[in-house]
């Protein structure tokens, strides 16, 4: 129980936790799916923040395909925002768009952008991802947020993505398979071509589809 014998909210506890473990990997522990059978092989900060293995991904994969544009949704403690910035000062250029709704999570994040000094990197904004305006085409899409809106997210940012961009959505593992089957439902409407990878918690990693044919992504940049 919190403060005034109010239950703390998840995000709030885990926050708590993330505090007093200051940084300390640990094994993961979400269950064992079909396709990630081992999850202890893999390392985490919290069960919030994505998957050690996949802050490292994200951070290769911006200085793989150079972004100009990231956008993240759900940036809880800044940390995937950080690692992901980490790769744009690599890179030389781009620029993130984060967001992240509850005000106290969201200054706790603030905090650590602050003290990252990646911060010249990074836009992080107390608001709602079904609710923020970001100006031009996205190069890579970081669906992070309330398992229940990543599809909502997704189907709102699809016109704003680059023709070769990238959208990832994260928490796609068979259980609790709910943004698995959102994904699924964005490619079985021939939005979005799909790649599940086997993670703990699942990322699953799309492009948009053109008109110009199945799986081809829209040329023209
Ligand atoms: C799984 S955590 C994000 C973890 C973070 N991306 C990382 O890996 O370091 C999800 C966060 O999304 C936030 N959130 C939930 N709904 C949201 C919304 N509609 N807009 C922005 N943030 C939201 C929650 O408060 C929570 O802090």
């Amino acid at each position: 129980m919190g403060l005034f014998g109010r239950k703390l909210k998840q995000e709030h506890k885990v926050m708590l936790q993330a505090e007093r473990a200051a940084g300390e990997l640990l094994p993961e522990y979400h269950r064992a799916t079909p396709e990630c059978p081992q999850p202890g092989r893999w390392r985490m900060y919290d069960s919030m923040t994505a998957e050690f293995e996949v802050l490292e991904f994200l951070r290769t994969l911006v200085t793989t395909v150079k972004p100009r544009l990231i956008v993240e949704t759900g940036a809880f403690l800044g940390v995937s925002t950080v690692w992901m910035a980490e790769g744009l000062r690599r890179n030389g250029e781009g620029r993130i768009v984060s967001c992240e709704f509850d005000p106290v999570v969201c200054a706790k994040a603030q905090e650590k952008i602050s003290a990252s000094g990646l911060a010249e990197w990074i836009e992080l904004r107390n608001a709602s991802s079904l609710e923020i305006q970001v100006d031009g085409p996205i190069d890579l899409l970081f669906s992070d947020s309330d398992l229940d809106i990543r599809e909502q997210e997704v189907r709102r940012f699809l016109p704003q993505i680059a023709p070769y961009g990238l959208i990832l959505m994260h928490d796609a593992s068979s259980h609790p398979g709910r943004v698995r089957d959102a994904a699924k439902r964005l490619e079985a409407e021939g939005l979005i071509s799909l790649l599940l990878l086997p993670t703990p918690r699942g990322l699953a990693i799309a492009q948009k589809r053109s008109a110009a044919g199945p799986g081809e992504p829209a040329r023209a940049r």
